[in-house]
């Protein structure tokens, strides 16, 4: 399943990360590929220990911790530090899969790759190319969203980034250990719960109806959640 979240920053605040990112010191991005995807990645980084990168990541996690559509759909129980990415002049990323197990830099903290997230910083009419094309069980899907917005998509699905052609692809990504890492299950409570908000909307807060659900979704969330 994927999911789009819309806005999660507003274009101010895009515009000002940009302006940050710019004189930022980028990196080459290979020196943080795996041995598998080291062959497969070309593009920049900005490194995820600069103050910088620290600074900005916050900002989108403080972000994604206020966002209910994240919060539903990700269950998260652990985020990796944002990771600032840069792709120009045919940069591109071969087909991949994110690595399974991510040790945090300078944390003795281990994520396990439930879902992963791309969250696009330059505006789209920017850039050529670039599009994020992700493996799903209906066949490939093509990504290419506005700037704020950012797509969550199945960590183990194989996905690759589109060389850019002309102009500058900014994004952020980062991972999401879920407390719910059956993916079928986790799906099946975010259309649950996407349900009960729209069900409860203009009803009493204690209709018994919605509270029936309410507590079904949360006996579920017991049932499969591991924390
Ligand atoms: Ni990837």
């Amino acid at each position: 399943m994927l999911t789009i979240i819309e806005g999660l920053l507003t274009e101010s605040e895009v515009g000002q990360m940009l302006q940050n990112l710019r004189d930022g010191a980028w990196a080459d991005g290979s020196q943080t590929a795996g041995t598998r995807s080291i062959a497969v990645k070309q593009n920049q980084q900005m490194p995820v220990t600069s103050p910088l990168a620290r600074e900005l990541g916050n900002l989108i996690l403080a972000r994604l911790g206020r966002c209910p559509q994240f919060v539903s759909a990700s269950l998260a129980e652990k985020i990796f530090p944002p990771v600032f990415n840069l792709y120009q002049n045919g940069g591109h990323y071969g087909c991949h899969v994110d690595s399974a197990l991510m040790r945090v830099p300078d944390a003795d903290v281990t994520i396990r790759s439930d879902l992963s997230a791309t969250l696009f910083l330059s505006s789209p009419d920017s850039y050529e190319g670039g599009e994020l094309v992700i493996e799903t069980e209906y066949g490939a899907q093509e990504v290419k969203l506005d700037a704020g917005d950012m797509v969550l998509y199945p960590s183990n699905s194989l996905h690759q980034v589109m060389p850019v052609t002309k102009g500058k692809r900014v994004c952020a990504i980062t991972w999401i250990q879920s407390a719910v890492a059956d993916s079928s299950a986790r799906a099946m409570l975010y259309d649950m719960d996407q349900s009960i908000q729209a069900l409860s909307a203009g009803k009493s807060k204690t209709d018994p109806d919605v509270e029936r659900l309410i507590h079904v979704y949360h006996n579920l969330l017991r049932r499969w959640a591991t924390v």
